[in-house]
């Protein structure tokens, strides 16, 4: 109940401009660097190849969301697009994750997929995975139909994520598991303040279909993802995995950089195949405020930050 008030508190302050442009100008001074990695991609890479030496694989993500001009959306195809050339002249994993409305879906369906179509095909072309990312309820239809979409016309290196805190979420997992091939899915909890008639707001239900959904995907021969820090969830996923014989190309964990990094090194050790989510980029405002809404704790390292 407290970490519902407390999330949604963060959430709701981070809408405000005033503290917005507080944060913006005080910038990595925050305590931002915890959780991304850098403000361009050069200065990333140390980050994505650390994470490869120790025999994780990096997921990639050039912070940036909610354009609202073609001009923009445009821009960070481009930007997406040259983070996928800069790439392909490295050895690392390729893989990136991208926000739909980065690439104009929020200005309309069309445009995004001509631009998502453009990365897709450019990711295909040196063998990187593109994982189009959930974002707020309104985009929620449009990116499905996105994924469906580009699914269809037989890119095989697309997946996509369903949050288990929207109502809708298990029918969207049924509808999806249709799909022939069978999908790649990443389950997360979702980050967004959400309402309650769109979103369980009750943490064990949350949790709970976030089992069911991972279940669910796996039985039915889904790729999946499994994106948490959750260690009870955790343990309840491997113990099916194990009890079914799931095999290890068939799912994943997936974490984000900065947080749980003993989790990361025991999922390893165990042998699962463990993928770190690194968004680097200056338009990390959103981004971070979220990962401050997820653990009251976190606030300390901008407390820290401020005092020097
Ligand atoms: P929960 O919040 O219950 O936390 C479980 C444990 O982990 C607690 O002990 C908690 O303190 C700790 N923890 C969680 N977050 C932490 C943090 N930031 N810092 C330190 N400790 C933390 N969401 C979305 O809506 N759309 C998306 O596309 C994605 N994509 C995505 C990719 C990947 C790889 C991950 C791991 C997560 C996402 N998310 C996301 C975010 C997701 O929805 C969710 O907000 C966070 O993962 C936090 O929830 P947990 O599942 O970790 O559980």
């Amino acid at each position: 109940m407290l970490d519902k008030l407390y999330r949604q508190t963060l959430l709701g302050i981070a809408d405000n401009s005033a503290v917005q442009h507080f944060a913006k100008t005080q910038g990595w001074k925050l305590g931002v660097k915890r959780f991304v990695a850098g403000e361009d991609l050069e200065e990333a890479l140390p980050a994505l190849r650390e994470i490869e030496a120790e025999g994780k694989y990096p997921i990639l993500d050039l912070l940036g969301e909610f354009v609202d001009t073609e001009a923009g959306a445009a821009d960070m195809t481009e930007k997406v697009l040259a983070t996928l050339d800069r790439l392909e002249s490295t050895s690392l994993n390729r893989y990136m994750s991208v926000k739909p409305t980065q690439l104009g879906l929020g200005i309309g369906f069309e445009l995004g997929l001509e631009n998502a179509k453009r990365v897709v095909e450019r990711a295909q072309e040196i063998d990187a995975k593109i994982c189009f990312d959930m974002e707020n309820y309104p985009f929620v239809d449009d990116t499905l139909k996105l994924y469906k979409t580009l699914e269809n016309a037989g890119y095989e290196n697309v997946s996509t994520v369903l949050q288990s805190y929207l109502r809708r979420s298990m029918d969207d997992l049924k509808d999806l598991l249709e799909l022939e091939p069978k999908p790649s899915l990443r389950i997360v909890k979702g980050a967004y303040k959400e309402s309650e008639e769109v979103a369980f707001q009750d943490k064990d239900k949350v949790d709970a279909l976030f089992k069911d959904m991972v279940f669910m995907g796996l039985e039915n021969g889904a790729h999946i993802n499994v994106a948490t820090h959750d260690e009870t969830i955790i343990a309840t996923v491997k113990d099916f995995i194990r009890s079914m014989n799931i095999p290890k190309e068939q799912y994943e964990f997936q974490l984000l950089y900065g947080v749980k990094p003993k989790l990361q090194q025991t999922l390893l050790d165990e042998g699962h195949l463990v993928r770190i989510y690194v968004p680097y980029g200056e338009d990390w405002y959103g981004y971070f405020s979220r990962r401050l809404a997820e653990r009251p704790a976190n606030l300390m390292f901008v407390v820290r930050g401020i005092l020097g």
